[in-house]
């Protein structure tokens, strides 16, 4: 239950403050200053003699039981003529007399943590601009300062622990998101979460085992985030492999596991994702949100000897286009970022398996004596002279964010590697 009442209560909570907060369970007494709310009405019969809980029912509860605490902690209306808005620290759901959950609110982790340890319920303040001639600046202002939009917001990064997924998990934190990293290498997610923590200070990135080819393991993951921060503003699918191969020669199951991971894996990811997302949206129906694959410039041009990655990519930009025509209607924006290679990643740069070691031994570049050589054939090819980095990705992913009035798009992030057809 907690992960279905956790994004309601997060949504009415970023509806009336129009900004992230992150949403933790907590237990004993309801705190005093708590907000609390009756769902009773939420639990309906059905036609079977059963019972059903009606979640758009619920969230229009919440709503209403929102306003009239507002009204009365501000009769007058007064509110909206200050500079501070004023929200409840702590909402005890109830059904009649019985405490179906109670949540702590807060801007970060961290904080929320701290109330609940506490026991902490002052209200929450949060400094509303007022005039609209401030309010454009400040959006004239964000889009200079780009990062600034996932401050305080949550992620997840499936396929975070390395090479590109480590670099977006890295640069979201270090923006200020919370920042979930799920891999099916928990051992790598949790080193790179404590090595993220450390450095920012704060706790930004927690680890979660994942496996985006199995559904039960992608609902797990949805359902533990939801319970870790009450929900999600932005979800990267990024888990991805290539496994290379001629047509006349690749074995079927290479084939059908790189289909499997980098598109079967994109849509179980995506289902599990807009589901959470669309119950934030139920309370929170202003709020945008976001799914954003990492896709690949193979995604826009064939790759040779490397159909099955290829096609998995140009595949799961027919899936971005098709989720966004359908979430948009839940204000959840999708979009694929198609990077050039990343030379300086696992994938390329591994000194055993990496793809320079790999085409080196297989003579792939004519002339070609050491890896250096191999590489800087590949810069070669690139209108820009360099690899796909971190930052270009991380650039590619705040402006999707901010960009409110765009969906179903891939953008190819390949220093014109890759150009308009
Ligand atoms: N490296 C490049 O040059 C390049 C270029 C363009 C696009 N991409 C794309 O970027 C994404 C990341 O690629 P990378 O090169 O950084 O990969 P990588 O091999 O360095 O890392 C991939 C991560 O995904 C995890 N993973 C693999 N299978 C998984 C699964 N089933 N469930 C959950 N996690 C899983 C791995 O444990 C690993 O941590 C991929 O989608 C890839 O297609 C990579």
């Amino acid at each position: 239950m907690t992960s279905i009442l956790a994004p309601l209560v997060r949504g009415i909570c970023i509806d009336a403050a129009k900004t992230s907060r992150i949403v933790i369970p907590g237990e004993g007494p309801a705190p005093q200053n708590a907000l609390t709310i009756d769902l009773e009405s939420a639990f309906e019969k059905d036609n079977k003699g059963g019972e059903a809980f009606s979640e758009e029912g619920a969230a229009k509860i919440l709503h209403e039981a929102y306003a009239s605490w507002e009204f009365e902690i501000s009769p007058s209306g007064a509110e909206r003529t200050e500079t501070v808005k004023k929200q409840p620290s702590s909402i005890v759901l109830k059904r009649g007399a019985q405490t179906l959950a109670i949540f702590w609110i807060d801007r970060d982790l961290d904080t929320a943590r701290n109330r609940r340890k506490n026991r902490d319920d002052t209200l929450l303040e949060e400094q509303v601009l007022q005039k609209s001639g401030e309010a454009s600046l400040f959006q004239a202002l964000s889009a200079v300062g780009r990062s600034g939009v996932m401050a305080n917001r949550v992620a997840v990064v499936t396929g975070g622990a390395q090479g590109f997924g480590e670099q977006i998990s890295r640069g979201l934190a270090s923006s200020g998101a919370l920042v979930f990293i799920a891999d099916l290498n928990l051992s790598g997610a949790e080193a790179l979460a404590e090595k993220i923590n450390d450095s920012v200070g704060r706790t930004a990135a927690i680890a979660a085992e994942a496996d985006v080819t199995s559904e039960d393991s992608m609902e797990h993951l949805f359902t533990f985030i939801a319970e870790h921060s009450g929900g999600l503003d932005l979800c990267v699918s990024n888990a991805g492999i290539l496994q290379a191969g001629s047509v006349m020669e690749q074995k079927l199951d290479a084939f059908e596991l790189t289909t499997k991971v980098n598109y079967v894996g994109y849509f179980i990811t995506a289902k599990h994702a807009s589901r959470l997302l669309r119950l934030q949206h139920l309370a929170a129906p202003q709020w945008k949100t976001d799914i954003i694959q990492i896709n690949s410039k193979s995604g826009l041009e064939g790759s040779n000897k490397n159909s099955a990655y290829a096609g998995s990519k140009f595949g799961s930009l027919g899936l971005t286009a098709s989720f966004a025509l359908e979430l948009v209607d839940y204000n959840i924006k999708v979009n694929s970022i198609c990077p050039g290679n990343f030379f300086d990643g696992p994938l390329w740069a591994d000194p055993e398996k990496g793809l320079f070691v790999q085409y080196l031994n297989a003579g792939k570049v004519a002339g070609a004596r050491t890896v250096a050589d191999v590489k800087a054939y590949y810069e070669g090819r690139i209108p820009m002279k360099r690899g796909c980095e971190g930052p270009d990705v991380m650039r590619a992913i705040y402006y999707l964010v901010e960009q409110e009035y765009e969906t179903g798009q891939a953008l190819p992030v390949t220093g014109g590697q890759v150009m308009l057809h």
